[in-house]
């Protein structure tokens, strides 16, 4: 079983992002964390970061048909990301998506996302856990197909 997993703009810089709300691990270590945790799970990862949605967007075509589900942090793209949204609905695979803040706790603009109605799961606030506990959940709804 394969996962994608997909960051968007500006979470190549955690580590050095606002430690209050994103925590101090870099993205580099939350992928080894999840590498420990797949492999406990029997599933592999694919690792993607962007800071352009198309290139998203191109990758996840790409992809379709490789994979079985998908994690992903959409960053602010999460507010506004239309075409993110689009690429990922067209997937019709499982979509779980995370954020390490609490973004219905913060700016107003944050409380929009554009990716409500098409993914599994949202789970959000728990900075770096936010990713262990989604890929847990994608797995065992895949298992459970
Ligand atoms: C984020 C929340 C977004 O609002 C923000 O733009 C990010 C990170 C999070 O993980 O909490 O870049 O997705």
């Amino acid at each position: 079983m394969k996962i994608l997993v997909l960051n968007g703009p500006n979470l190549n810089m955690l580590g050095k992002r606002d430690h209050k709300h994103y925590g101090r691990l870099t993205l580099k270590k939350i992928n080894h964390l999840l590498e420990i945790k797949a492999k406990k799970l029997g599933v592999k990862l694919l690792f993607f970061q962007s800071n352009h949605e198309g290139d998203l967007v191109d990758f996840i075509q790409k992809q379709t048909g490789k994979c079985q589900g998908i994690l992903i942090n959409p960053g602010a793209l999460t507010h506004y990301g239309y075409a993110l949204r689009d690429a990922l609905s067209d997937t019709k695979l499982p979509v779980v998506e995370i954020h390490l803040s609490k973004i219905d706790q913060r700016e107003k603009f944050r409380k929009i996302d554009v990716l409500d109605g098409i993914v599994i799961k949202k789970i959000s606030g728990l900075k770096e856990k936010s990713y262990l506990l989604g890929l847990k959940i994608l797995v065992d709804y895949l298992k459970k197909q």
